[in-house]
């Protein structure tokens, strides 16, 4: 186990650039939102000052509105599409001058991950004071979404993109796609230069991707132009855990840091009302578990994924429901043949388990999923997705995501998409630890 940890390690200390990480080399040459966050956990067990550095870089990137972007295009590679020119004309008025970035956000993990390196520090007066100095930035965060993200009043975020949710090309978006009419683009992707096409999106995929930006674009990234006009507005459980996650860690540290009743008291209300609608409107009685709402079409995406779980791990479910979704999850992702977790339902007909977000397992997910199991007290469950987790990345190396079929896994590598890839390194981590 040592071994792998000094491996997990030097793939982070290798897509360390100065100031902040790369996913992975040559597919993802920038700085991505979500991606960033995790790899300070990975970092804190061995290098505070960078895990430090990678949350400094990402918050310098802030617009003036308070939204973070998912990518800051630190260099300007070509090895990447859609790069800094298709994404940065028409930026919105607010957005960053310092850093070029685009217009769409990601899974707001930075609230978790502050607290989650004061539980990793052993210099917790150091670390406290560090999260003193970006706190605020990422409570203006969270006020963007509730302000900009929530038209009607529910207390629960919408995203516009489907590379808004970090679960990219998933079947929950294919009747979405139907409803679009977009234009074929002719354009040069790149990421299938670094990966096998068989794992990655389609071009009609990019197709609509890439509508949907154009549609920002002409709206200057407007709020309330994107929520008028988007063909893709969705409630996405995932996105919603993770924001409601961060709330509970920022209550915690600013509780810590004492001085602050009027930001605990916001974020206090900020929870009630999204943890109620949360549980009224995504979960679904007959399915036994959470699911995504199509705002702009008004109506439930009735699939399950990986993203359907996510709520144990921001307290969402009571007792009952926690139950459920574990029966869920066991009857159909967890038989005896299947790694946990993936990504998407291995029982429907659109699970495809090479295909990026299709199928496969996806180790931020399956961290996420352990940490919740762990909250609610399924403990074998929780170390059954540990163990998973060290088990594809000891056999086949830190890629970016892995097949969920046990048996491929007997017959080579069984890891798909880019490979040294920085969040497996960095959760692999924290797990170990
Ligand atoms: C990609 O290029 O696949 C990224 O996930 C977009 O954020």
């Amino acid at each position: 186990m040592k071994e792998l940890q000094k491996k997990a390690r030097e793939v982070l200390n290798n897509n360390w650039k100065d100031r902040f990480s790369i996913p992975c080399a040559n597919l993802y040459p920038f700085q991505w939102f979500w991606d960033s966050g995790l790899i300070a956990i990975g970092f804190a067990h061995f290098d505070m000052q960078k895990a430090e550095a990678e949350i400094n870089t990402l918050l310098d990137a802030q617009w003036g509105n308070g939204f973070i972007p998912h990518i800051i295009f630190h260099t300007e590679s070509d090895s990447y599409f859609p790069g800094p020119d298709f994404h940065c004309s028409n930026l919105h008025p607010e957005a960053s001058k310092k850093y070029k970035s685009t217009g769409m956000t990601q899974p707001p993990v930075t609230g978790f991950v502050l607290e989650n390196l004061y539980r990793i520090s052993s210099d917790k007066k150091a670390t406290l004071k560090f999260i003193e100095t970006v706190i605020d930035k990422v409570y203006f965060n969270h006020e963007y979404f509730y302000k900009n993200r929530d038209p009607q009043d529910e207390g629960l975020i919408y995203i516009y993109h489907n590379w808004e949710s970090g679960t990219d090309n998933s079947p929950i978006w294919d009747d979405i796609w139907k409803t679009m009419n977009s234009p074929e683009y002719t354009f040069e992707r790149r990421d299938t230069t670094h990966v096998d096409a068989s794992e990655r999106p389609s071009k009609r995929e990019y197709d609509h991707y890439l509508y949907i930006i154009e549609i920002a674009k002409e709206n200057n990234y407007s709020d309330e132009k994107i929520a008028e006009l988007s063909p893709f507005l969705v409630q996405d459980p995932l996105f919603n855990s993770v924001l409601i996650k961060s709330n509970e860690s920022l209550i915690a540290l600013y509780k810590l840091m004492g001085n602050n009743e009027d930001k605990i008291a916001q974020l206090q209300k900020w929870q009630t009302k999204s943890i109620k609608s949360f549980n009224d409107k995504l979960f679904d009685e007959e399915l036994g578990a959470y699911i995504h709402y199509d705002l702009r079409n008004e109506k439930p995406i009735r699939y399950i994924s990986s993203s359907s779980f996510s709520p144990w791990f921001a307290n969402i479910p009571n007792k009952e429901r926690a139950a459920s979704m574990v029966k869920v999850m066991l009857d159909k992702f967890g038989g005896e043949h299947q790694y946990l977790c993936a990504s998407f339902d291995p029982t429907s007909e659109r699970f495809s388990p090479k295909k990026y977000w299709r199928g496969p397992v996806w180790i931020n997910l399956n961290w996420i999923l352990y940490n919740g199991l762990k909250q609610y007290g399924y403990n074998d469950i929780a170390e059954r997705v540990k163990q998973d987790t060290i088990s594809i990345i000891e056999k086949n190396g830190f890629y970016e995501y892995f097949d969920s079929r046990k048996e491929i896994h007997e017959h080579g590598n069984a890891g798909y998409g880019g490979n040294n890839f920085s969040w497996s390194a960095a959760l692999l981590i924290d797990l170990l630890n």
